[in-house]
């Protein structure tokens, strides 16, 4: 079972990479050139919210379940799954569900492109960067590896 999380949590962040990808170009393309905000476009941004709440929630399992709350946070490797990790991530989990309210909250459409690439953009970027540090704290680890 255990496995079966790690495995799910590791290969399921291509589906959140992919959808944010996505949905952030879309929302530039839609803000920058003033489209209107379609039902294709609502959709595509709660996928992408969706897919991000389904990787917490797996993220969380894997966390709790193997203990890594416990690991000696005095070496690099041990802050970054301990702290690191999981708290950047939960940041850009926040971020991607502010945008995704906001949008929703304003009637214009050029303003819900806005707060979509904003919000989803800066998570995106996050996820990057945490994924960058996971690669130098942890030798392990691979960019794209999944284990
Ligand atoms: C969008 C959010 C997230 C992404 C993209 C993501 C991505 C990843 C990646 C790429 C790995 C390495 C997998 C491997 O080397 O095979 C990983 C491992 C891990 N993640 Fe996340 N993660 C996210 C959110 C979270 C959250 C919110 C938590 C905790 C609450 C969490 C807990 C963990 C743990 C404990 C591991 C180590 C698993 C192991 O190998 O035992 N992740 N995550």
């Amino acid at each position: 079972m255990n496995d079966i999380l790690k495995s799910a949590h590791s290969g399921w962040r291509y589906v959140v990479f992919i959808l944010l990808v996505v949905a952030v170009i879309n929302a530039l393309s839609g803000w920058l050139s003033k489209k209107p905000y379609t039902e294709g476009n609502r959709k595509l941004n709660v996928f992408t919210l969706v897919s991000a709440h389904i990787q917490l929630l797996l993220g969380l399992a894997v966390y709790f379940l193997n203990g890594w709350y416990k690991i000696d946070s005095s070496v690099a490797m041990g802050r970054y799954w301990k702290m690191e990790h999981i708290s950047m991530m939960i940041l850009a989990i926040i971020l991607i569900t502010v945008g995704n309210s906001r949008s929703k909250k304003v009637a214009d459409a050029t303003a819900k492109h806005k707060n979509i690439a904003v919000f989803f953009g800066l998570g995106l970027i996050i996820i990057i960067a945490t994924i960058f540090m996971m690669v130098k704290s942890d030798p392990s680890r691979t960019f794209f590896g999944v284990s």
